[in-house]
């Protein structure tokens, strides 16, 4: 036994995140963390990792109780933390992030970058990522960050290694990397606390799981010891039936249609990022868009809302009518409107509360003569935060203060309250919950079969397989194959995906 919590408890001005949590992890397994989104995972963990501090409860490292004032003496016990959202600063070369704050230093006092960049480099070889340690962390994909955090928490001679979520940003391919990372740790004796959302994960690497609902421990057992659906009913409190399927739409008139189009790569015009790229959705229809991370799926959609209006060409009809839009402003006007993948960036006002946020695109609903109609604004969103089960305490909080998973809800509401005619998606179940992610579903089904048209952009192939009425995937900018529903196959989706190697 490594590291023991006891009677964890932890409240916010009006929140109860923890009461009376516990939790025991042992050397070389891995421990998974479940719950619905707002349950208290993240509050739990920051709790054992030093960054917040308990109301009440213990903290035992090999039965010795310890206290952590900040991040700095858990990472000096062993206790390694690799947040939700990644903590890298960007600008910083891999090595420098590695060693932040703790350089190796010359005999004169300076930085030894040579000493630093070679035990980076050492570092990332084990982790099998051949990079060279000098490029900047912004430079590298979501799943090579991941990896660099690793390296970081290894560095530390972590025992015990803490994941909020590592697998909600990654391909597929780099879930099978980091899943031998994860397999070799255990083998090296090290604990790993997991947190996700994606259950089908769980038969692969946990060894232990413990269930939190409402900030409240629930259950902990041997991983192999209960059944998924077991599992889903203690997380939600009653059964769900396990398989959603959306039953598929009769074609209909035609809402977009996309011809050619392409977007030139930022820094060199002769190269694209987007290229000749042609579909058509249908009113009624779920397009699925799948492709592995850098196919230029979003920047597809960032294309057609208008936001890359110097770098585009192409033809792109709306409901017939030819249009173009060099503004987000004129394709939400239009009813065409993109909820983006990375809420910290573009989906979100973290300072703004959950009903300004979430009216924010709608305001000519909410707005009258000028004035915020309060009332309307609270019917039009308390509906979605209903819908969408928000876990908020109320509409006037702000964003900040909500969980991972909520904050992307928020983002999802403000879209739907527009009454779009064509809704563009970028990963809208990122690491929401199971319910949740059923509602999601749900409430696509009954936008579509209202006449709206959706393009799903999404990694998660069983979601794509379950919801879409044709896929398109993409690889490397283009478009490389087309399926109706009754036709796509996870392995012919992941066979035009991957880039040929004659490239
Ligand atoms: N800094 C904070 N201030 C106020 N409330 C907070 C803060 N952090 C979390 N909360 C609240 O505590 C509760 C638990 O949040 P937490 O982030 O731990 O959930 P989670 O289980 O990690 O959810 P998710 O799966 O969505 O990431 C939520 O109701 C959240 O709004
Ligand atoms: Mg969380």
């Amino acid at each position: 036994m490594v590291l023991e919590a006891k009677g964890i408890s932890k409240s916010f001005p009006g929140v109860k995140a923890l009461d009376d949590v516990r939790l025991t992890v042992r050397a070389g397994r891995l421990h998974a963390l479940l719950g619905e989104n707002g349950a208290g995972k993240s509050t739990f963990i920051n709790i054992l990792a030093g960054v917040f501090a308990p109301d009440a409860g213990e903290v035992l490292l090999d039965g010795r109780p310890v206290v952590f004032r900040n991040p700095g003496q858990a990472r000096d016990a062993g206790i390694a933390i690799i947040h939700q959202e990644l903590n890298l600063v960007p600008q910083l070369s891999v090595a420098q992030n590695i060693y932040l704050g703790r350089e190796p230093l010359t005999r004169t006092g300076l930085t030894d970058d040579g000493r630093m960049n070679r035990e980076a480099g050492a570092w990332l070889h084990r982790l099998k990522l051949e990079i060279d340690p000098r490029t900047p962390v912004g430079r590298l994909r979501v799943g090579q960050q991941q990896v660099v955090e690793i390296a970081k928490a290894l560095s530390l001679n972590a025992r015990v290694i803490i994941m909020d979520e590592p697998t909600s940003a990654i391909t597929e391919q780099e879930v099978a990397v980091l899943f031998q990372l994860i397999a070799q740790l255990k083998q090296d004796g090290v604990a790993i606390i997991y947190i996700t959302h994606k259950l089908d994960e769980l038969s692969a690497i946990a060894d232990d799981l413990t269930v939190l609902r409402d900030g409240r421990f629930i259950d902990s057992r041997p991983a192999r010891e209960i059944s998924r659906d077991e599992i889903v009913r203690l997380m939600v409190g009653r059964s769900l039936s396990d398989l959603y399927g959306r039953k598929g739409s009769e074609p209909r008139e035609e809402v977009l249609r996309v011809e050619d189009l392409s977007l030139a790569q930022a820094e060199r015009a002769s190269e694209f990022v987007v290229r000749n790229v042609s579909f058509q959705l249908h009113c009624g229809e779920v397009l699925g868009l799948f492709g592995l991370m850098g196919a230029g799926r979003t920047e597809l959609l960032e294309t057609l809302f208008g936001l890359h209006p110097l770098r585009s060409s192409g033809r792109v009809y709306l409901a017939g009518q030819p249009v173009w839009f060099d503004s987000p402003r004129r394709a939400i006007d239009a009813g065409l409107v993109l909820a983006p993948e990375d809420r910290k960036r573009e989906g979100l006002l973290l300072s703004l509360s959950v009903a300004a946020n979430a009216s924010l695109a709608c305001l000519e609903q909410t707005e009258r003569f000028g004035l915020l109609n309060a009332s309307r604004e609270a019917e039009l969103v308390g509906q979605f935060v209903q819908r969408l089960r928000i876990k908020t305490p109320s509409l006037g909080r702000l964003t900040r203060f909500l969980s991972g998973g909520n904050q992307q809800k928020v983002v999802l509401a403000k879209w739907l309250t527009t009454r779009p005619r064509v809704l563009l998606l970028d990963e809208p179940t990122r690491g929401i919950d199971i319910a949740a992610k059923r509602e999601i579903y749900e409430l696509i089904d009954e936008l579509v079969a209202g006449g709206l048209g959706v393009v799903l952009v999404s990694s998660e192939l069983s979601e794509l397989l379950a919801v879409a009425d044709r896929i398109v995937v993409m690889c490397e900018g283009r478009k490389t194959a087309e399926f109706p529903r009754a036709q796509a196959t996870g392995e012919k989706i992941l066979k035009a995906a991957l880039p040929t190697s004659a490239d």
